[in-house]
């Protein structure tokens, strides 16, 4: 089954052709990161506008890297929540379209249901159920996969998502917008002794809580400027992200042990910092847990995980009607 899909929740107007779940045949990718860049994050209009210009282009891409036409598709499926709404209206409305024009099914995802399924591509073996841990720029959620459709949030994040968090905490370092990679590179010259952070605490044991972490860098960075002593910013990004991946890793590896799971993952655009990588292959290794997790290139939003995700809604009989409608917010076990 070849289904085409459409991701356009954010600031990337993705297109791809995924057969069966797990053969991407194409994707396409136009990221607007170079606009939004100018204003320290993104602009929802802008957002909007600009997938409406982009999206016949990296559809019709998609198709031709394929080597198919609209006829050859099964079925079309659309990213629908979370996200901004604007944005989120052009990729189904488009899909829904094509969908009607070719009397083909549409199927709706679910954002981050996509993040995971990134996996089932990376991981042609992998099957639920596992236990992944999700961190983007607006979610933070360890989640029991407990098969490809049908998930349970144990643990979510009571204030800033982690990518957020990255992305705030490097503006205040003065690293332009989306700055997790650009702390992610710097923390590899820092020391992570350098500085001491917070490690918040939240009630439930697997929550996670980033705003006091953030505000602690925020505070750090003025007090020195007050005081007219200079910041060590590789150190400061290299004790930022130890605190964070560490918070990241000890959480998903003791739900992983307490809930009784074997095989543990990762997922979502933080999925790509190299660190979080590093620690959580360590300890799934040292704790005989299985390890999976996305291809550096499937992390950040893209199609191809939403045209996996997809297949498997079909699978499961969860196409949906012309009426289907989009959700900026939008949760994750009821979908
Ligand atoms: O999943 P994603 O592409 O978009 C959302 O669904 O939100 O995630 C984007 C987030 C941003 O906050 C970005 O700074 C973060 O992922 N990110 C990283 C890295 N690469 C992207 N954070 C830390 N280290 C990275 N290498
Ligand atoms: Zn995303």
């Amino acid at each position: 089954m070849k289904i085409l899909a459409i991701e356009s929740s954010c600031d990337e107007t993705a297109a791809a052709v995924v057969e069966d779940g797990r053969t991407v045949l194409s994707s396409v990718i136009a990221t607007q990161i170079n606009e939004h860049k100018l204003y320290g994050g993104v602009v929802p209009e802008i957002a909007s506008r600009r997938h409406c210009e982009n999206i016949v282009g990296v559809t019709s891409e998609a198709l031709e890297m394929a080597k198919l036409g609209f006829e050859d598709i099964d079925g079309f499926a659309a990213t629908n929540s979370p996200g901004l709404i604007g944005a989120l209206l052009v990729g189904v409305n488009f899909a829904k379209g094509l969908a009607l024009a070719q009397n083909k099914p549409f199927i709706a995802i679910h954002h981050i249901k996509g993040h995971i399924a990134a996996n089932y591509i990376t991981h042609p073996d992998l099957q639920p159920p596992y236990l992944c841990l999700v961190v983007s720029g607006g979610h933070s959620h360890i989640v029991k996969v407990k098969s490809y459709t049908e998930l349970e949030t144990v643990g979510r994040t009571t204030d800033d998502a982690a990518g957020e968090a990255f992305d705030k905490a490097a503006r205040a370092m003065g690293f332009c917008y989306p700055g997790g990679v650009h702390i992610d590179r710097a923390a590899r010259l820092g020391d992570k002794s350098r500085y001491k952070l917070p490690k918040p605490h939240t009630k439930n044991e697997y929550d996670f809580s980033f705003s006091g972490l953030k505000t602690a860098v925020i505070n750090l960075l003025h007090n020195n400027e007050q005081k007219g002593t200079e910041t060590d910013v590789n150190s400061l990004a290299a004790c930022f992200q130890d605190t964070v991946t560490s918070i990241l890793t000890d959480k998903l590896i003791s739900a992983a042990i307490n809930l009784g799971y074997k095989k543990i993952a990762l997922a979502g655009g933080v999925a790509a910092n190299s660190q979080l990588r590093d620690k959580l292959s360590e300890a799934a290794k040292k704790h005989g847990l299985e390890f999976f997790m996305p291809d550096i290139s499937l992390c950040g939003d893209n199609a191809a995980m939403i045209g996996c995700q997809g297949y498997y809604e079909y699978l499961a009989g969860n196409t949906s009607d012309m009426s289907v409608n989009c959700f900026a917010t939008g949760k994750l076990h009821t979908l």
